[in-house]
């Protein structure tokens, strides 16, 4: 018997991860304010998202999940929000011309702020604080005062958050995103690197497609597809009480949403299947996704699945792993047999971001441009023994120029990683990276796509 669900059940579950607030009264007065507070999003547009991701579990599209690490309170302003939104434009452009492949488009953005952690401690010279927990949570400034958890930032939070989808929402719907603008999306920086040509080169390409389309009488004003695009939203349902708080019953269904964003995932530090955060998102019908790290059991997917997609609809669940370049080869197989002997209708994406941070010589957390592809060509190469869809990437990343992750063809080293090294918490593809990561993948994929279409035909 499946136990009842409410928004409120997984209080009673034990909970990993969360704030220690030094006040309850003040916890409980913030989730008040939020419960009054607007949906952030409508329930229909996530079910609209589900549905684009069941085209994903059927291989008919692929999906391009990305952003920041950790949105911040400090670098919340609309050029950082137009060049991410940009970027992963641009990215989902060379993916649909390379591989003949439509693209969901997905950021981790409007909400993405809450960070689980490896240690509840931090120790610096001596002294002892709470870990920064994201700046939903508390301040990343090494001071007690700045790492006492505050839940008013929840209320900064979902306000910044709000402002974000408007301006996501008006660029992908009010002209920004139209097709005849390619040429213009290509920022100062990248549009100096070897990925910059290279995506001229692409761009001049569809600039030419649109003109015989146009002339064949297709044009911005008659297919909508070539003037605007979707674009949906996620990130980490951490923070249970504000998850809990934005979330409500979709007047239409009767079903309860999390409408603090389209998607939400639950991270590879809460996937306890008896945790609170496996409870808390069963009851909620928004898709979801799942990390796959390493340590992972088959059995234990299966388990999961069955609390999290109970009625195995496809587009609900995206399986997000995040094995790193050694392991993808090695643990991967065991969870997509399980899957496919199940008959499990899942979406697989690849996280290549947190399988494979290292420490810089020079003490920065980095990550290689080469062992962030070696798992990507993983993913594809283990998809493709096993006849099973490699559906989706999952990327940490900006549309800034810092200086982050090493390699890549500007070639950024472990002495250069000083020069722009922003993050507010794990290092991310900085544009350039990002765009010629989108090329070599779009190869993966036009050769999967290839090789469905002859198995397909070779049975047909
Ligand atoms: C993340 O996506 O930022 C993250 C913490 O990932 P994971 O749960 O896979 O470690
Ligand atoms: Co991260």
């Amino acid at each position: 018997m499946v136990a009842k669900w409410a928004p409120e059940t997984w209080r009673g579950k034990p909970a990993k991860q969360l704030p220690d607030y030094p006040n309850d009264a003040a916890v409980a007065a913030a989730e008040a304010e939020l419960r009054k507070f607007p949906p952030l999003v409508f329930a229909g547009e996530a079910r609209r998202l589900k549905a684009a991701l069941a085209g994903v579990a059927a291989g008919k599209s692929f999906l391009l999940q990305g952003g920041d690490c950790a949105e911040s309170f400090a670098d919340f302003s609309a050029n950082n929000i137009r060049d991410m939104f940009r970027v992963l434009l641009q990215m989902a452009v060379v993916l649909t011309y390379g591989a003949a492949c439509p693209v969901v488009k997905v950021g981790r953005m409007a909400g993405q702020f809450a960070k689980p952690r490896s240690s509840s401690m931090e120790k610096r010279n001596g002294q002892e604080l709470p870990s920064y927990r994201g700046d939903i949570v508390n301040g990343m400034e090494f001071t007690a005062e700045a790492r006492l958890p505050d839940p008013q930032r929840q209320v900064r939070a979902y306000n910044q958050s709000a402002a974000t989808l408007n301006l996501l929402r008006a660029f992908a719907q009010g002209g920004y995103a139209d097709l005849h603008k390619v040429h213009s999306w290509t920022l100062g920086f990248v549009d100096k690197s070897p990925a910059g040509e290279r995506f001229r080169e692409l761009a001049d390409r569809i600039a030419e497609s649109l003109a015989f389309m146009e002339a064949c009488g297709l044009t911005a004003e008659t297919a909508p597809q070539i003037r605007e695009t979707e674009f949906f939203t996620s990130h980490e349902a951490l923070l249970l009480g504000y998850e809990q708080a934005l979330t409500r019953v979709d007047s239409t269904t009767g079903d309860w949403y999390d409408c603090s964003a389209h998607m939400l995932w639950i991270g590879d530090r809460t996937r306890q299947i008896d945790g609170a955060h496996v409870e808390f998102l069963r009851g909620v019908k928004n898709p979801l996704g799942l990390k796959c790290g390493p340590s992972l059991a088959h059995d234990e997917l299966l388990k999961l699945i069955d609390a999290l997609n109970p009625a195995n609809e496809p587009g609900r669940l995206t399986l997000i792993t995040r094995m790193g370049a050694d392991q993808v080869e090695t643990k991967l197989p065991a969870l997509i047999r399980a899957v496919q002997r199940e008959g499990r209708k899942v979406v697989w994406a690849c996280d290549p971001m947190h399988g494979n941070t290292t420490e810089a010589s020079t003490g920065y957390k980095t990550r290689a441009f080469d062992r962030i592809l070696k798992e990507v060509r993983g993913f594809f190469a283990v998809h493709m023994a096993e006849g099973s869809y490699a559906g989706g990437v999952h990327f940490e990343m900006t549309g800034q120029d810092v200086t982050e992750c090493i390699g890549g063809a500007q070639a950024i080293d472990e002495l250069t990683l000083a020069t722009r090294y922003n993050t507010q918490c794990d290092p991310r593809l900085n544009a350039s990276q990002a765009i010629e990561l989108a090329f070599l993948i779009a190869e993966q994929l036009k050769r999967e796509r290839f090789g469905m279409a002859q198995r397909l035909a070779a049975t047909s």
